[in-house]
């Protein structure tokens, strides 16, 4: 007598791999880095009178203000073209439940003595935070941006201390980007999600340790698809 269930017998056995990330996701992550890393070069050149030897003032303005309006309408464009693959992502981010308070809770510690984390789904909390804080601060570059650039036009729009919000901003997203770069090229258990963003896949046991809630997931889903 057989002992495999019956699902089981109809399911394909499950490829090595699995999907991480749509192609909307990968397309909306690769037009944010691009123009981040513009903003952040031409931001650059207006901050720096050594680097407007490089890229002049007026030509690095111009660019900047391009690269955001660039960013913004991706950002609209592929929330109309696939609101769903946005609204899953943005859904993910929102929700900060149990596991993600005992992911936070050890966070700190776990870094000192690699102790495994809690069971995790398609983000981590820390993915989460990431995901939140950078946006917020996107949209103060955003808005003060904005103001800069009204300013020029009209002194009603000028305010004391819309550069140093600005520049504040600008510093706390390097800083959260550098670390989500050590994480994403060189961390050695973080590493291996890379692949999600190049070709939307990841290692299916990678996953499976580092978010095994979300593979958990996807497996029972496949497995009703399929029954
Ligand atoms: C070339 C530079 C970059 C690389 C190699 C990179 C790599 C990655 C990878 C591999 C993921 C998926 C992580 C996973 O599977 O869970 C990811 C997600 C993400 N990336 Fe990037 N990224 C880059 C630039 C940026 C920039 C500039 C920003 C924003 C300023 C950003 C924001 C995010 C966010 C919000 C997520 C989702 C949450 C997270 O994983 O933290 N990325 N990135």
């Amino acid at each position: 007598m057989s002992t495999t269930s019956p699902v089981r017998e109809r399911t394909a056995p499950a490829s090595p791999r699995i999907r991480r990330f749509t192609g909307a996701q990968r397309v909306l992550h690769l037009i944010l880095a691009v123009t981040f890393f513009g903003m952040l070069w031409t931001g650059l050149c207006l901050w720096s009178p050594a680097l407007a030897e490089v890229m002049n003032r007026p030509l690095a303005k111009q660019w900047h203000f391009w690269f955001a309006i660039a960013l913004g309408v991706a950002f609209v464009g592929i929330l109309i073209l696939r609101p769903r693959d946005v609204s899953a992502f943005a859904k993910e981010v929102d929700t900060l439940d149990r596991a993600d308070r005992e992911w936070l809770k050890g966070g700190v510690r776990r870094i000192v003595s690699h102790d495994g984390a809690p069971e995790q789904g398609w983000l981590n909390a820390g993915q989460k935070l990431n995901t939140a804080i950078t946006i917020a601060l996107l949209i103060v570059l955003t808005f003060t941006g904005l103001l800069l650039w009204l300013g020029e036009q009209n002194t009603t729009f000028r305010f004391t201390g819309t550069v140093d919000v600005h520049d504040i901003a600008t510093i706390l997203i390097v800083a959260l980007t550098c670390g989500h770069l050590y994480l994403a090229l060189f961390n050695r258990t973080t590493r291996a999600s890379m692949s999600g963003m190049i070709d939307g896949t990841v290692d299916r046991e990678w996953a499976r340790a580092n978010h095994g809630r979300w593979v958990a997931e996807v497996e029972a889903q496949t497995d009703l698809d399929q029954s």
